[in-house]
């Protein structure tokens, strides 16, 4: 761990309160004077730290800022060196499927403050603020077949619904098939990329993409407003923040693709559905939007609908809508 780590991972630990630069110098192997250029450095890069005389320094106890370091303190040490964290990237997806591509390991995880170019599915956009969210890519090299491959963002669903319930006592709700609701606003998207071979077009390994709208800090774009939500609307609780969270999502995502060959999460996945027992509207982009009623989720992930003449469909792709709910247009 370089100096600056170390010391950035002291101040996070004892956030709110002072360590001394002696003790910080100490645990870093570093001179006093190094230990104030890396404070000085930490505080360009928009860290609020104060330095008190015969005390030390302090990390103020409202600081929101996303770090491996930040992150991994609430992770276990297996995962230490597998967490990179951007200021801004163009998408954390397509970062990861580079590092993918290069051999990162099972569980190598991928965030940023910013993206320029947030990746949505169906080739849409994902809105990604500074400081606003957890935007999240995870290489995962699970040992599935491709027909258990296929619900891993099932999974990964419920691993976005339970980190979110963990950290902010929330509860939330899935649409099919992977949108995160909190009450009628969509709060996180998930994106998948297969990984490929170019030699023998096997699937190498999978880049999952989390996006989770954790607090404003600008507007919204006007066509989000009534759609898009964030987990929190007023003021952020102190004591929650963006690392835990993604620590947390980070957790959850290798705790639940570990049962995908049980499908022991389908059980929660169903509680926590939005659309069992509705009428919607489907929307598979072959044919016209067409109603039906949501009658269950199929083990591999589908949706069992009952069509309008009483015959039963199990949809595998596409969107569907409820009344008063759809966040695609
Ligand atoms: C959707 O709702 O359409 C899916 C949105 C997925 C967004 C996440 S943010 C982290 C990762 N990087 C991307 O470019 N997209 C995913």
């Amino acid at each position: 761990m370089s100096s600056k780590s170390e010391v950035l991972r002291r101040l996070e630990q004892a956030k709110g309160e002072s360590i001394s630069g002696e003790d910080l110098a100490k645990s870093a192997g570093i001179s006093r004077t190094a230990v104030w250029k890396i404070i000085q450095g930490l505080k360009e890069e928009g860290y609020a730290i104060s330095a008190v005389t015969n005390k030390g320094y302090c990390l103020a106890p409202n600081t929101d800022r996303l770090s491996a370091e930040g992150i991994e303190l609430y992770l276990p040490e297996s995962m230490a060196g597998k967490i990179h964290v951007y200021k801004s990237v163009d998408s954390t997806n397509t970062v990861a499927k580079q590092m993918a591509l290069e051999g990162a390991a099972h569980g190598t995880a991928v965030l940023a403050e910013t993206q320029t170019a947030g990746k949505g599915r169906l080739g849409r956009r994902f809105f990604s603020p500074e400081q606003s969210g957890v935007y999240l890519s995870m290489v995962l090299r699970p040992k599935l077949t491709a027909q258990e491959a296929l619900l891993i963002t099932t999974a990964a669903s419920v691993a976005v619904c339970r980190a979110i319930q963990i950290v902010t006592g929330q509860s939330p709700q899935i649409k099919w098939v992977n949108d995160v609701y909190l009450g009628d606003r969509k709060v996180c998207g998930i994106l998948t990329e297969a990984v490929s071979n170019f030699e023998n077009g096997e699937i190498e390994s999978i880049v999952l993409g989390i996006g989770i709208n954790f607090h404003w800090k600008e507007p919204l774009p006007n066509e989000l407003q009534q759609k898009a939500g964030a987990l929190f609307e007023g003021e952020v609780p102190l004591g929650i923040t963006r690392n835990q969270l993604a620590a947390e999502l980070i957790r959850q995502v290798e705790i639940l693709t570990e049962q995908i060959p049980s499908r022991a999460f389908l059980q929660e996945y169903r509680e926590r559905s939005l659309v069992l027992g509705k009428r919607i509207e489907i929307h598979n982009f072959h044919q016209e939007p067409y109603f039906a009623i949501a009658e269950g989720i199929h083990e591999n992930g589908g949706l069992i609908v009952r069509l309008e003449d009483g015959s039963l469909q199990t949809i595998q792709s596409g969107e569907v809508s409820i009344r008063g709910i759809f966040c695609h247009e």
